[in-house]
């Protein structure tokens, strides 16, 4: 086994802020409603032409400009998106194009919902670590607003959109990565869903709006339930303890999951970042979001252990422990 390290990290969000006083006019809803059920206070929406890769395009040019860095080495790229421009091609493919990165190079989009992000490193990190890559671009990104209902007040107060790009390469001897788990119950696949080319599964006849559609309350209480045990398979793996984690980071779907994951796990809820407040639940881009935003306060700092774990449709859930070890940055980050 090579060793595998992040040596970069990018972020974008669009320009356009959905307030919860902008939700008041649009659906039955109000400011409190939202911030006490969801610690959401505002969300990112892109332009009507502005697309998922063009979010991914932003996020790497952001990770280029801080770290110095070029992508025109890079073997492979993963991005991991619900919301692509197309079914295809890929956001990877364009993606590749619009950045000239050399076409020797493999591009792929993984489907892995919110917890898409966890799973496009835990594949880095196995093509890094076997020595089948040397350097991975990877992201989380999607555009969840162009499929959100915003006449569906469950919904539409939740979902923003974003982009997270961190860069993975051959470490030599060090190995950032540690333990990690991975699971996914398909038998709740009808509890959160976009509809597709077929309308039934779990022989659940789907509603077909065109828009995602989620029973939120069995998806709330699916994760809170596995969270806590997936993070400790993630801990049981690396050989490590939760005292040894300096940042929990799980997937930002709505703070008041994250509380009562960390009361279960008995983790100081001020030991967990995330990105919901002003970004809202951005999918798979939530949890590099929340990772970069850390990074940006001076709260996480490199040679700390940091606990990743998505989850969401599926229901698909993934959890790596990493230690950061990020090349330095050479400009500050613009403000998000
Ligand atoms: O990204 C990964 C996948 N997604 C998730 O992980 C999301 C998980 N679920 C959630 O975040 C929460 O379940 C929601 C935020 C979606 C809903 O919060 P909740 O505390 O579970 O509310 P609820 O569905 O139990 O509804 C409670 C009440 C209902 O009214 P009644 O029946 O008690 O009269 C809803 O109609 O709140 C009502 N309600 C609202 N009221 C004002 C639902 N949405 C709203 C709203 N504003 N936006």
């Amino acid at each position: 086994m090579k060793g595998a390290k992040i040596t970069a990290i990018g972020a974008y969000v669009p320009a356009r802020r959905l307030t919860n006083s902008d939700l008041e006019q649009m659906v039955d809803t109000n400011e409190e409603w939202i911030v006490q059920r969801t610690g959401i206070r505002e969300r990112r929406i892109s332009r009507e032409d502005e697309y998922t890769s063009d979010l991914c395009t932003a996020a790497v040019q952001d990770l280029m400009k801080r770290y110095g860095k070029s992508v025109q080495d890079v073997d492979m790229i993963l991005v991991a998106t619900s919301t692509p421009d197309f079914s295809f091609p890929s956001v990877a493919s364009i993606l590749q194009n619009r950045l000239g990165i050399p076409v020797t190079a493999g591009a792929v989009d993984l489907s892995a919902a919110c917890a898409g992000f966890v799973y496009a490193l835990h594949t880095a990190h196995a093509y890094v670590a076997s020595g089948l890559h040397r350097k991975v671009l990877v992201l989380g990104a999607d555009t969840l607003s162009k499929i959100t209902d915003y006449t569906d007040r469950s919904t539409c107060i939740l979902f923003g959109d974003g982009a997270g790009a961190v860069l993975l390469e051959s470490g030599g001897l060090v190995d950032g990565f540690a333990g990690f788990h991975l699971g996914s119950d398909g038998s709740g696949a009808h509890h959160v869903y976009h509809p597709g080319l077929s309308h039934v599964v779990n022989e659940v006849d789907l509603i077909d709006t065109g828009k995602l559609v989620q029973n939120g309350r069995e998806v709330f209480r699916w994760a809170v339930r596995t969270v806590p045990q997936g993070v400790q398979q993630v801990l049981d793996s690396a050989g490590a303890t939760l005292e040894q984690v300096d940042w929990f980071i799980p997937h930002s779907a709505n703070l008041r999951m994250i509380e009562p994951i960390c009361e279960r796990m008995n983790y100081p809820l001020e030991q967990a970042l995330y990105s919901l407040e002003y970004f809202g639940n951005t999918s798979a881009a939530s949890i590099p979001l929340a990772l970069d935003l850390g990074i940006r306060a001076g709260k996480v700092l490199n040679g700390q252990q940091v606990l990743l774990y998505g989850f969401g449709a599926g229901l698909a859930h993934a959890g790596q422990l990493l230690r950061l070890t990020l090349d330095t940055e050479v400009s500050p980050p613009a403000p998000l």
